[in-house]
């Protein structure tokens, strides 16, 4: 993409009405845009970001066995009645009524609609287990919408559904989508520390949150130090190996929140330490409670009816964008981490016009694009301190710097944004590096 054509609103001011550096930077970067109270439009930048996210998120979820699905925002009340949470669900639920005075609501979470899909077409235990996800826009009328898209109205967020034919089932599915859970986060380069929680509202009988360490979080938080130094992509086994003792490893591991904790309590672990963090995704376990309701059965093997055992797992994934950058980014701007960047490169053209450094940048640019690496080519007409700073604030990965002094020598000039770490190289080094 050329950044004289990318529809790119950067900011020069630093927005007054945000109070945390993600939702200033979001604003500065051009990723989005306030269209009413947390309701959101996401910008090309910003939606770059986005997929990427919702892709990671979808290719773990398959990678555990999980099934897409995709179901509508809008809901019938109906449905709601069943399971008795119309009433309960109060005043952020965003309801409608339609044309016919149907009630209907746009939807908060899926656990109704997925029960009725699975009643509908599932009469035997052959069948399961069975998970089914969806990756979907979800409305919630919350009381103070703050901080951009960390708490927003309108979100879009990853919710799976498991079915089991018992118990000990629906705990292998649980584990299973907490390992999806550890995986997802890592490869976001993200530290997500699994808490036991309370169930709340969704009910049931075992919970964990995922908390994204960051000193603007809304939830405190008591670790244990041996989180912070865990490699989970090294330790966590493939699918399909012995979950109960990974599981058992993982939780052992002390987490909680700070409500439940006390630290003069003489049975609080050493090394725990007290920080803020961010939720970003959040994991139930609750038997039949729709089920029960919904009158979700299928045939077990002696013939008899037999209630399903459900759990949900939640995703935030427009949360995620700004809990990366929560995490991720310094006085200069966003630093993104390379699986989530909105492109791999950003190649810096000092002096538009200069035959010899156009000449250069087309060809980086094409050889580049050539081999599948997305590059943002900063060919504008502007100053090079303009563009620095630009492609600071935006964060991408690698920064290719090309100019007429460094070509003299046969150079070009890479920067990691992470480090800030610059190096030399000759066009084809610097070719071969990022297309590695
Ligand atoms: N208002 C919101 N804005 C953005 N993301 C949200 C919002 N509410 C929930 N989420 C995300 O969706 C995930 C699942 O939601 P859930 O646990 O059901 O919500 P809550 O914790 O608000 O009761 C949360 O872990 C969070 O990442
Ligand atoms: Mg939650």
């Amino acid at each position: 993409m050329r950044m004289s054509a990318f529809f790119l609103p950067t900011l020069k001011e630093t927005p007054t009405e945000a109070q945390i550096v993600s939702h200033r930077l979001m604003l500065r970067a051009g990723m989005i845009r306030q269209t009413s109270a947390g309701i959101y439009s996401w910008l090309p930048l910003g939606w770059r970001v986005l997929r990427r996210i919702e892709q990671i998120v979808r290719e773990e979820q398959d990678a555990a066995g999980a099934q897409e699905v995709l179901m509508p925002t809008i809901q019938s009340a109906d449905l709601w009645r069943e399971s008795g949470r119309y009433d309960d669900y109060g005043k952020e639920m965003l309801r409608i009524t339609d044309r016919h005075e149907r009630e209907m609501l746009y939807g908060p979470t899926n656990e109704e609609m997925i029960t009725d899909i699975f009643r509908t077409f599932v009469k035997s235990y052959r069948q399961l287990p069975l998970n089914l996800y969806h990756i979907q826009w979800k409305f919630r009328d919350e009381i103070r919408p703050r901080f951009g898209v960390m708490r927003g109205r309108e979100f879009l967020m990853k919710d799976a559904y498991s079915f089991d034919i018992d118990a000990a089932g629906a705990k292998r599915s649980y584990q299973a989508m907490f390992l999806a859970y550890l995986r997802t986060f890592a490869r976001m380069g993200l530290k997500a520390i699994p808490m036991r929680a309370d169930t709340g509202p969704i009910g049931g009988d075992l919970s964990h949150e995922f908390i994204i360490l960051a000193e603007t979080g809304e939830s405190g938080v008591f670790c244990d130090k041996q989180w912070l130094d865990l490699d989970v992509l090294a330790e966590a086994p493939n699918h399909g190996d012995d979950l109960q003792a990974f599981f058992d490893r993982f939780t052992s591991i002390y987490a909680a929140t700070d409500e439940k904790h006390d630290a003069d309590d003489p049975s609080t672990p050493k090394d725990l330490v007290s920080a803020r963090g961010i939720e970003v995704g959040h994991i139930f376990y609750f038997g039949t409670k729709y089920s029960k309701p919904m009158n979700a059965a299928v045939a077990g093997p002696d013939g008899e009816p037999v209630l399903v055992e459900m759990g949900s797992y939640g995703i935030g994934v427009s949360r995620l964008v700004a809990a990366i950058i929560e995490a991720s980014h310094d006085e200069n701007g966003i630093i993104w981490p390379d699986a989530v960047a909105p492109f791999k490169v950003g190649l810096i053209n000092l002096k538009p016009g200069d035959a010899e450094t156009d000449r250069v940048c087309g060809d980086l640019y094409a050889g580049l694009g050539a081999s599948g690496v997305d590059v943002l080519y900063d060919d504008r007409d502007e100053r090079p301190g303009v563009k620095f700073a630009d492609m600071d604030l935006i964060g991408l990965p690698w920064h290719l710097v090309v100019g007429p002094r460094g070509l003299k020598n046969g150079t070009v000039e890479l920067k990691r944004r992470a480090t800030g770490a610059r190096e030399e190289l000759s066009v084809e080094a610097a070719l071969a590096k990022l297309i590695a």
